[in-house]
């Protein structure tokens, strides 16, 4: 009796504390909401010396993202598994001089003033002949060896109720890279309390040019420096692409997926039908797919409205990446020049250990009168937006 008047009086002690528990992580859930902040830290020095940012955001969710202004670019992205377990989803640097070293293929940064390749670095417009460097060789890729990734953006951290965002601004002369045309530029990234990212680019000239902007995040849902991304499965809303020449350049024909080692409009695995694309030029996934933007996502926010274009999965971890975006084109690119090279936190990156979504009009759009137009002209606003929702199931 004694024994039992003691093991009840435990239990409600133990009830009673388990009861105070949950009340604690339950009912006080209003208050322990974390409110959106973005921290500002040091992220070394460029080789002309000056000092590059590191900018946190923490929208109060599950996700962290971290920025840079050297390129406007992404450093890390800090998300959780099925287990809640963490891992950081990006290729990147652990500092400003890791960016500006020959390891660094674009990594995480804003992409332009033309993302992508251009025939032989020349245009026509409005009368004028235009060359542009050749920094893959033989064509003009990604702005330039002094394209956007490589300028240091005025950035403006804020905050709201359920946002962290970073605003980038620069003006880019004309004749900076050979394009014409004074640009201002506005690129602002938004982490909401739902794990979307969200990426706002603006832009204004005094005279026509070509534009094409994009982020050029490179993505492994495992982790990066995992050592492959071929056993993610991709679906990207697509019926048709661009097929290019030995040197990556659009032959100007929009071809149908259907039969093809290049549809994914059924979720597939990256590495199933990878190996027939081993000898070909592209030297494994390097391709812009039409989108059908189909499936609009209602959109509260500033930009133009959104469609879905791709879903990224990974089996094992349970994350997903799915991107949404005003953009008619989606370049695909399965990492296939990534050679070992160190990265975050001593980490390798292997070939074909990450891969880029990379929401954008189609390359060399500039020499293809019936490719929708890429030229930004006077008076107008360009905008356009990309999303990336994660998820862990
Ligand atoms: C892009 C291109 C690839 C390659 C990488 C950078 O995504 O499509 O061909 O140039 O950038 O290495």
């Amino acid at each position: 009796m004694l024994i039992s008047t003691k093991v009840t009086a435990l239990l409600l002690l133990w009830a009673t504390l388990g009861f105070a528990a949950c009340a604690s992580l339950g009912g006080g859930s209003a208050q322990a909401k974390r409110q959106p902040r973005v921290e500002v830290s040091d992220f070394g020095r460029t080789q002309s010396g000056a000092p590059a940012e590191r900018y946190t955001l923490d929208a109060g969710g599950a996700l962290k993202v971290e920025l840079t202004n050297y390129g406007a670019g992404v450093v890390a992205i800090h998300a959780p598994d099925r287990a809640g377990d963490y891992a950081d989803l990006v290729l990147g640097f652990d500092d400003v001089r890791g960016y500006q070293s020959s390891a660094n293929q674009y990594f995480g940064c804003t992409t332009g003033r033309v993302a992508n390749r251009i025939r032989e670095g020349r245009f026509q417009l409005n009368g004028n002949s235009y060359q542009l460097e050749v920094n893959n060789p033989p064509n003009h890729l990604h702005g330039g060896s002094s394209g956007l990734h490589t300028v240091l953006w005025l950035a403006s951290p804020s905050t709201t109720a359920d946002a962290a965002q970073v605003r980038f601004e620069t003006f880019s002369p004309a004749g900076a890279g050979g394009y014409p045309g004074n640009l201002a530029l506005v690129v602002t990234y938004t982490l909401n309390r739902e794990d979307e990212l969200r990426i706002d680019y603006e832009a204004r000239t005094d005279a026509a040019t070509p534009l094409n902007l994009t982020n050029h995040c490179y993505f492994n849902l495992a982790g990066a420096g995992s050592a492959s991304v071929l056993e993610h499965e991709l679906q990207i809303a697509a019926q048709r692409y661009t097929p290019v020449d030995a040197t990556l350049i659009p032959d100007g024909r929009l071809e149908p997926l259907a039969g093809t080692v290049l549809d994914f409009r059924q979720p597939l695995a990256i590495g199933g039908r990878i190996a027939a694309l081993d000898e070909e030029p592209t030297l494994g996934y390097d391709h812009n797919y039409v989108l059908e933007q189909a499936l609009p996502l209602a959109t509260d926010g500033p930009g133009p409205a959104l469609a879905f274009a791709c879903k990224l999965r990974d089996p094992a971890s349970g994350r997903s990446l799915e991107i949404y975006t005003s953009e008619i084109g989606l370049q695909f690119y399965s990492g296939n020049f990534l050679f070992g090279q160190m990265g975050k936190a001593g980490q390798t990156y292997p070939y074909r250990s990450a891969l880029c979504l990379e929401p954008q009009h189609f390359p060399d759009s500039v020499n293809q009168p019936h490719f929708p137009t890429t030229i930004l002209e006077p008076g107008q606003v360009r905008r356009s937006t990309a999303l990336y929702r994660f998820r862990a199931h």
